[in-house]
């Protein structure tokens, strides 16, 4: 079991052989320097936040004892292995380690493991329990082709007493045959009311300072991804006394919008040499990178109502081209003076049409 377990049962953990490592997982997931990612995973399904349908659904399931095989698949952070865990702990409680085998991309998951763990585990039978087993394969976008195909067979065979959770980013790399075994939930990006009240709900327990615009910034950058938004408020809680908009941009190595906005205006109403100069010096001054300034710019070719929609679309092709230019390694200040001249070329183009 990858995943520390918490259990209050201490029978079962004393079953289990847990009792020397109960201490340690504490420290590691409820102490002070944990990572908030993990101290404030949520427990049970009711902590989980957003996705009610799915919850409800799971919970109705369960309580009836009738789960299906299941595939959870999203963006990263959206809350699909907590869930799973979640729905484990409430099922099984401190049982929880002998009745779910949970595999993830840091174990070895090819067609042998197919064959011998995961069909030993799933193939014996609950002595004491008549509640079926769970096997939680998570990641599971990074199983071989060979090994999906073996498991097609593993979960018919013994879906009497066994439920498979399969759990991935990219549903399209699970091969049909698995994907028509198991009954789908797409775990969409937390919506941002639901990311406000769980920051909330953490700015709250550790005592956070919040400035202004702190929470907006987070938001924005965490882009629906709750662990990313965790991940941001801890290192800039422990970077600056404030977690304000300025602070959390900074520490995140993000140009500051109020940044972007002077970019613009350089790259709109500069000469070439000028607009050059002042993008490198706050390049320089706020430490970002090129391609971070050409990812914010984008949203920005959308909202100037003032272009016209020839030069809106010959500045967006151009700025995609950079940002492949600059994914591939070119060099940071050639394609600074291709964005720079992309602007100068349209320059023209853009007076005339405000004539
Ligand atoms: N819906 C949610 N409600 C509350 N917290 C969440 C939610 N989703 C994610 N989190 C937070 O983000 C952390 C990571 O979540 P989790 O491991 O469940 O994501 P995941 O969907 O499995 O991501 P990945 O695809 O990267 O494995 C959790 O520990 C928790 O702190
Ligand atoms: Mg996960």
């Amino acid at each position: 079991m990858a995943e520390p377990m918490q259990t209050d049962d201490p029978v079962a953990s004393a079953a289990a052989g847990q009792p020397k490592q109960k201490q340690k997982v504490d420290r590691l997931t409820e102490g002070r320097d944990a990572p908030w990612v993990e101290k404030y995973r949520p427990k049970t399904l009711d902590d989980v936040a957003a996705h009610k349908e799915i919850i409800d659904t799971i919970k109705k399931l369960t309580h009836e004892n009738r789960l299906p095989h299941l595939l959870l698949y999203g963006p990263p952070g959206t809350g699909k292995t907590s869930t799973i865990l979640a729905v484990a702990r409430q099922i099984y409680g401190g049982a929880m380690q002998n009745m779910t085998l949970e595999l993830n991309a840091s174990d070895d998951r090819g067609i042998d493991v197919v064959r011998e763990q995961i069909q030993d585990f799933a193939s014996t039978r609950s002595v004491f329990s008549n509640k079926f087993k769970l096997v939680i394969l998570d990641e599971c976008d990074a199983m071989t082709r060979d090994a999906q195909f073996a498991l097609r067979r593993v979960i018919e065979k013994y879906t009497r007493n066994t439920r498979f959770c399969l759990i991935c980013n990219y549903v399209s790399k699970i091969i049909p045959a698995l994907q028509s075994r198991c009954t789908r939930f797409r775990f969409p990006p937390l919506d941002e009311g639901h990311v406000r009240d769980r920051l909330q709900h953490v700015v709250d327990a550790e005592k956070v300072k919040l400035g202004p615009g702190g929470m907006d910034a987070l938001v924005t950058l965490g882009g629906g991804d709750m662990r990313r938004t965790l991940n941001i408020l801890q290192s800039c809680h422990m970077a600056c006394d404030v977690v304000d908009e300025k602070g959390v941009y900074l520490t995140t190595g993000n140009p500051l919008p109020s940044d972007i906005e002077s970019v613009v205006n350089w790259l709109l109403n500069e000469e070439f040499t000028a607009a050059f100069q002042s993008i490198t010096k706050l390049q320089i001054d706020r430490g970002v990178a090129l391609v971070d300034i050409v990812r914010e710019l984008h949203p920005w070719m959308f909202n100037i109502a003032a272009l016209p929609p020839k030069v809106r679309i010959t500045l967006v092709e151009k700025l995609a081209d950079i940002e492949h230019r600059l994914a591939y390694g070119c060099s940071e200040q050639l394609q600074l003076g291709a964005l720079v001249a992309a602007f100068s070329l349209v320059r023209d183009d853009i007076v005339a049409a405000a004539q």
